[in-house]
């Protein structure tokens, strides 16, 4: 079992550029692996997760020639050549891995195959109900088996013609909108699902990518079947998830000034920014837009944090940012309260739970609820042994609450990390090392394009994506 031990920070770097988007980057080889003919994908995030709904395609009958691979020998750029909508049975049991979204995107998908398929998943994965797209792809038609009144994996999917339906979301799942559009999209007719708030739009931007035309109207979104997509070469921006953990590190260092270079700035996904400003920090990003989705460079300045309240609306925008979020809490002066995010305790482990456990065992004060928790900020963290239960974003957090702590902080089975960041490791070593010269970090932030405030580039990419 690997294990990250972490120390104070020493330094803040001047510039990290995180590598691709995780859920773009899923989407694209299975959306490239529907298509009659190539696509070349570029900034692919080489992380297992993403690499399972690859080899998952793969074994679905697409085809993928590797152009360039990343120190680990994975694919970051490739050529994905599908042979359409109908998809290839597959010879033995698809691996989702650790992946929730490789599981639930497929299940839509093959909802509309006409043969069985088995999924399966690693230990946590198993654990993950699968019921929330069992039941509305089982009204469209499809049979969906699995383990207990969850519907766990290993499961089976045996698809074939379906009926168009209107669904609406019981909790808001982007997973769960996604495998509805995607088993809508190979079926006769009108399918509409309608979301409890607005939550990540990648689905949509990306079909629309490839020709593909999903409708919004309020929080009811639209496809209709039969739509042929047409192949279109595409570039990953940075994982604006992975960024947050640098974002945090910075913004909680006063005189701290950190360059995420490339991020993806998509605003079902920018709650972490706002959230930030909230506590105090400095931030400002540059938006353009290519590929259909908002990308650019974002500042940190660092401060001292304040408390917030983190509830409502927001939490789809950052729900994969609250275990990080939470550690920002603890370096914030006052309280902060994260509320209405029961869906916490359904992730890779239940995130609620370890991060109270961690927090506390750091010296944070925090108070436990069904649906999320008070956080006492300004106490001075000390290390700890930690446990990330098999959870990337928890292993990840906590090491940046272990640059704020006095002594050493270990966390134990990191290697659940290279689910989605395999590189984190040595972006966190710039943290430990000695400062540069600060005369270069001032030349490094001087080259940075001019910056818009973020509330003028928010409102700038509302109006390309209500354009589209
Ligand atoms: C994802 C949606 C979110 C998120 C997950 C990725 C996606 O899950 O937590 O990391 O790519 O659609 P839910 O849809 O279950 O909230």
């Amino acid at each position: 079992m690997s294990q990250l031990k972490v120390s104070t920070l020493k330094n803040i770097p001047a510039e990290i550029t995180v590598p691709g988007d995780k859920s773009i980057s899923h989407r694209s080889v299975m959306f490239a692996g529907l298509c009659e003919g190539s696509t070349v994908i570029d900034n692919f995030l080489s992380s297992e997760d993403c690499v399972c709904s690859l080899e998952a395609m793969k074994s679905l009958g697409a085809e993928c020639e590797v152009l360039k691979t990343d120190s680990r020998g994975k694919p970051v750029k490739m050529i994905i050549t599908g042979h359409g909508m109908k998809l290839r049975e597959p010879d033995g049991i698809v691996d989702c891995g650790n992946s929730g979204t490789t599981m639930r995107l497929l299940s839509g998908i093959l909802a509309a195959q006409p043969f069985k398929t088995i999924m399966t998943g690693d230990e946590s994965l198993r654990r993950r109900p699968m019921k929330r797209v069992a039941d509305p792809l089982e009204l469209m038609g499809a049979k969906v088996r699995g383990q207990g009144t969850k519907v766990q994996a290993p499961i089976t999917i045996k698809g074939g013609d379906l009926n168009a339906i209107t669904y609406t979301l019981p909790m808001a799942s982007a997973q769960v909108k996604s495998a509805v559009l995607l088993a809508g999209w190979n079926t006769f007719g009108k399918t509409t699902v309608i979301e409890p708030v607005k939550t990540r739009d990648h689905t949509e931007r990306l079909l629309a990518h490839f020709g593909v035309k999903c409708v919004r109207d309020g929080n009811a979104i639209s496809i209709y079947g039969g739509q042929k997509p047409e192949p279109n070469d595409l570039y990953v921006p940075g994982d604006i998830s992975s960024a947050a953990f640098w974002m945090v590190a910075a913004a909680a260092s006063p005189e701290a000034k950190l360059v995420l270079k490339n991020v993806g700035l998509n605003p079902t996904r920018t709650g972490i920014i706002d959230v930030l400003l909230r506590m105090g920090a400095h931030i400002t990003d540059a938006v353009t837009v290519s590929d259909g989705e908002p990308r650019g460079n974002v500042v940190v300045r660092g401060t001292e944090l304040r408390g917030t309240t983190i509830g409502g609306a927001e939490i789809p925008n950052v729900i994969d940012e609250l275990p990080i979020l939470a550690v920002a809490a603890a370096l914030a002066q006052g309280e902060t309260i994260i509320k209405d995010a029961g869906e916490l305790r359904v992730k890779e482990t239940d995130r609620i739970s370890a991060v109270a456990q961690n927090l506390q065992l750091m010296g944070v004060p925090v108070q436990e609820f069904e649906d999320g928790m008070v956080i006492t900020g300004g106490q001075a963290l000390h290390g700890a042994e930690l446990e990330c239960y098999h959870d990337h974003r928890i292993a990840m957090a906590f090491a940046i609450a272990g640059l704020f702590a006095e002594g050493v902080t270990t966390i134990n089975g990191t290697d659940c990390i290279a689910t989605s960041y395999p590189s984190f490791e040595q972006h966190l070593e710039q943290f430990l090392k000695e400062p540069r010269d600060p005369e270069e970090l001032t030349h490094v932030i001087d080259q940075i394009p001019p910056l818009k405030p973020v509330s003028q580039s928010a409102s700038a990419v509302e109006s390309e994506s209500s354009e589209r």
